[in-house]
């Protein structure tokens, strides 16, 4: 019945993203949120997707070629410069995901950090659309992990309750630092596309 963290994230994100919009993917990694994005913006969407690591921005790439996706731009930069990449300044972004934490079987030295994660999440909510969602999947079992997630749960606790909702999706009877989702909903006073199939 309950949905697993990556499930509950697509969930979320498949809720409020429309065809057509430009969404972010700020860690893609090897790939897989890219994927869903795209397929989710259909063909004139737009995925940016960023990482700092050659070997992620290669595998998202190659993956992005395997299924003949030309509606994503794989971005070799920190999230937190985002806003170089978006064409206007006045446009909206449909919605964003992170994956906090480092790359599997890759360099485990190579991890996300609160600074750039928090700046980055402050940059989408800026351009996010009224009722669009951050999906943060946060991985903290790490070394730096901990630090991380306390600074960005702290940064988004104290988020105004006027302008968002912020919601924690979290497993807690699991053992040895389960992820967890941070969902956070730009509130505005219009239509929210929502499926309701559970
Ligand atoms: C948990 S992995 C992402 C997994 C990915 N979503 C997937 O489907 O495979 C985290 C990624 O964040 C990247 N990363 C770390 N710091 C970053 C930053 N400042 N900007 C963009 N990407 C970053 C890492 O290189 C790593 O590939």
């Amino acid at each position: 019945m309950l949905h697993g963290i990556l499930h509950y994230a697509h969930y979320l994100l498949e809720s409020t993203i429309e065809k057509n919009e430009t969404v972010i993917d700020a860690t893609c990694g090897n790939g897989q949120d890219t994927l869903f994005l795209s397929n989710v913006v259909g063909k004139n969407g737009h995925v940016l997707a960023f990482d700092i690591q050659e070997q992620a921005i290669q595998t998202t790439r190659q993956l992005m070629q395997e299924n003949q996706k030309q509606n994503v731009s794989i971005i070799h930069d920190s999230h937190e410069h985002l806003e170089k990449y978006l064409p206007t300044k006045e446009m909206l972004v449909g919605g964003a995901v992170f994956n906090l934490g480092y790359l599997p079987r890759s360099d485990k030295t190579i991890i996300t950090n609160a600074n750039s994660t928090i700046m980055a999440i402050n940059k989408i909510l800026h351009f996010l659309k009224p009722n669009g969602l951050i999906v943060i999947v946060v991985y903290y079992g790490h070394e730096g992990g901990h630090e991380e997630k306390e600074a960005v749960l702290k940064h988004v606790m104290q988020l105004s309750q006027r302008s968002y909702h912020v919601l924690q999706y979290r497993f807690i009877n699991q053992r040895n630092n389960p992820p967890f989702i941070i969902a956070i909903e730009k509130k505005g006073n219009g239509f929210t596309k929502r499926k309701l199939s559970f």
